[in-house]
């Protein structure tokens, strides 16, 4: 992996200088859904594949950026004095929204350096490769100029760069599990306080299916700005008799009982989603502690169906994947994964059944939609961090 990766970044920058290593992985997300910008629990964890960074400073205040992924964008070439949002850079915003935000934040980042990425993260799958690019380049900047920022300051800012930067209002569930994710086990974090915990993944008998629509995702982020705009407007209903900071400081009951308060049908299905959403990732924590696979898989179920029907972000792709794996034996689960409006779906699948479920759904996916999906088995890695300072 890395000798190719060594020999493109002296090619692209004509240079001999030995460049240090890092990776960020990306996320899937287990359950919990559109909540985290609601104040409510996820569950997601980081996988193996990711985002490489290769870099190595400069004297002086030129920063060199080249993505592997992106061959046609070229080398992006900026001083660092000028760092703000250019849609001729492409990609390279990302980084250098962090670096205009690290700075921003008292890192004294004060000379170049050239830098050259590669994702093996399907592009636009709805992996979070963006917040694997941002959480990379957090990390390395900490590494060349010894910062003081902890992973949670990353985490952050990386969120800042999305919502300021970008102008995607997304909330921190990307960028935590990529920042604080940990190997073989997922994270069940409380988006209101960020307080986290690690809940072992331990699966002998099962795979964690990936399988990806292939779906070119278009307007997605206009429709995710909307989906938050909803819940807020909710959420502004329902604070004029509740006393309430977010839509998940409230049970499901509670929001029965209240739900006349919001006006508007689309935003009172909305709340709803996002609500029981809530309890049902509450549920899948203590289902899996009781090694209750079964009723973990039927929550995720219940999740996609209610990202369908009360969220609307799922789409006839997602919704054939879904639904066709949820009938295939040895599958204990399906749903959608991320922000939807295609990208990826996931399924809990008995080992011996895999291939057989892969077949499955290929084949009937094709016939509706007309292409193939892809399919991967997700591991669970490790955070965003330094992978080597050597040639290897
Ligand atoms: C995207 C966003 C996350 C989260 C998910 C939906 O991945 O970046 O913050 O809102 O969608 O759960």
């Amino acid at each position: 992996m890395n000798e190719p990766l060594h020999s493109t970044f002296k090619d692209i920058f004509a240079t001999d200088k030995e460049p240090l290593t890092f990776f960020a992985p990306g996320r899937i997300n287990l359950i919990g859904e559109h909540t985290d910008y609601n104040g409510g629990y996820v569950f997601p964890a980081s996988i193996s594949f990711g985002t490489y960074a290769l870099v190595s400073q400069r004297e002086d205040q030129t920063i060199r950026f080249y993505s592997m992924n992106f061959p046609e964008v070229g080398v992006v070439t900026i001083d660092l004095a000028t760092l703000d949002y250019d849609t001729k850079h492409n990609w390279a915003n990302y980084p250098k929204g962090m670096i205009q935000f690290m700075r921003s934040q008292g890192a004294s980042i004060s000379n170049g350096f050239d830098v050259l990425y590669y994702g093996n993260i399907p592009n636009g799958a709805g992996l979070s490769s963006s917040a694997s690019i941002e959480m990379v380049t957090g990390v390395f900047l900490k590494a060349l100029f010894d910062t003081s920022f902890n992973q949670l300051d990353l985490i952050q800012i990386g969120q800042r760069v999305e919502n300021e930067y970008i102008g995607v209002n997304s909330g921190i569930m990307d960028q935590f599990a990529i920042g604080l994710g940990k190997q073989d086990h997922a994270i069940h974090l409380d988006t209101s306080t960020l307080n986290y915990d690690y809940a072992p993944i331990h699966l002998p008998e099962h795979h964690i299916l990936i399988i990806n629509t292939n779906k070119e995702r278009t307007l997605h982020d206009s429709k995710y700005n909307e989906r938050r705009e909803q819940c807020e407007s909710a959420l502004q209903d329902l604070q004029k008799e509740l006393q309430i900071q977010h839509l998940c400081d409230i049970t499901p009951e509670e929001f029965e009982r209240y739900a006349s308060l919001i006006t508007n049908p689309v935003d009172k299905r909305r709340a709803r989603h996002a609500i029981y959403e809530n309890q049902r990732t509450i549920e899948a924590l203590e289902q899996l502690k009781q090694h209750n696979l079964q009723a973990f898989g039927e929550l995720m179920n219940a999740s996609h169906q209610s990202l369908k029907e009360d969220y609307e972000v799922t789409g006839i792709e997602l919704d054939t994947i879904a639904e066709t794996a949820q009938k295939q034996p040895g599958v204990l689960g399906a749903r959608m994964t991320g922000a939807g409006f295609g990208g990826c779906a996931i399924a809990i699948v008995e080992k011996e059944h895999v291939q057989q479920v892969q077949t499955n759904i290929q084949q009937i996916y094709s016939e509706k939609i007309g292409y193939k999906p892809t399919f991967y088995i997700a591991n669970i890695g490790d955070q965003a961090k330094q992978i080597s300072n050597e040639v290897i």
